[in-house]
């Protein structure tokens, strides 16, 4: 008998991923990860449990500073990730980085398909979806971007532009492919702009995502975490967190300040 029961949103846990972006040095991530580490593993008295019934955390680096950041998170619950991936498994691609080279560094996650890459770097749809099945098959979890520009959401198209970006992955990487995966929704609009969605017009693009992914397979929809990214800060991640279907978010600039940071894991651990 088809598995068609919707689960529980609370049954997610959530998960809070830091987009460091090309930014970092040695000496300023090494101080930031002391202090992630110190206030979000210090215990019930020094941080929120981010170990059991808490929030999942990762960050995702520089590939030239995943062997430091790999280092500086030995024994600590926080994941690593990058923020990219090559389609291809290894071989004459200057200047990639493979999936297996990220797993080589202990990562568990890659973004793929950011709005940056789509737009500066030419990540089309189609590319998004084969380094999301290379990220699978190498056994990390991809973490797919989705989200509309300004312009095609004052046109009505948001939810169009969105559930065809969702179809060009899922429809490579199936329902399977659908149960390794993370989405985040970034609307372009918002990100590093300071204008965060509100939580209902967030909620609703993560309705549609999770309801049109529910028509490929209800079961794996129900479980999929699905992110909200885009001026995330301390200040409304409670309000976006605490909707039903936002299970966490990306977080650029505000990953970037320890206390920023850890104040919206706080917030996901609060709305868990
Ligand atoms: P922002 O970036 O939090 O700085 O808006 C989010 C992202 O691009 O992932």
């Amino acid at each position: 008998m088809q598995e068609s029961r919707y689960e529980a949103p609370k049954s997610r846990r959530k998960l809070v991923v830091g987009n460091w972006k090309m930014n970092g040095d040695r000496a300023a991530n090494g101080a930031l990860i002391d202090a992630l580490r110190a206030g979000l593993e210090a215990g019930p008295e020094g941080g929120p449990d981010t170990d059991a019934n808490g929030a999942a955390v990762a960050l995702c680096v520089p590939f030239p500073y995943l062997a430091q950041v790999a280092g500086a998170l030995d024994g600590s619950s926080i994941a690593l990730g990058s923020q990219d991936a090559s389609e291809y498994a290894n071989g004459a691609y200057t200047g990639e980085v493979s999936v297996a080279m990220l797993k080589d560094f202990g990562c568990a996650y890659a973004i793929v398909g950011h709005s940056e890459r789509r737009t500066l770097f030419g990540d089309t749809d189609e590319r998004v979806a084969l380094k999301a099945e290379r990220v699978i098959a190498g056994g990390l979890v991809p973490i797919v971007c989705v989200g509309e520009t300004g312009m095609e959401r004052e046109q009505g198209r948001a939810e169009e532009i969105v559930a065809a970006q969702l179809d060009a992955v899922f429809e490579r990487i199936g329902v399977a492919g659908m149960a390794a995966s993370v989405v985040a929704y970034e609307p372009v609009w918002a990100i590093g702009t300071g204008r965060t969605a509100s939580p209902e017009e967030a909620e609703a693009m993560h309705a549609m995502i999770r309801g049109h992914l529910a028509e490929r397979d209800a079961a794996a929809a129900s479980r999929l975490l699905v992110l909200y990214g885009g001026s995330v800060k301390a200040s409304n991640a409670a309000s976006l967190f605490g909707r039903d279907d936002i299970d966490g978010g990306l977080i650029g600039g505000a990953s970037l300040v320890a206390e920023d940071f850890m104040g919206i894991v706080r917030a996901a651990v609060g709305t868990s």
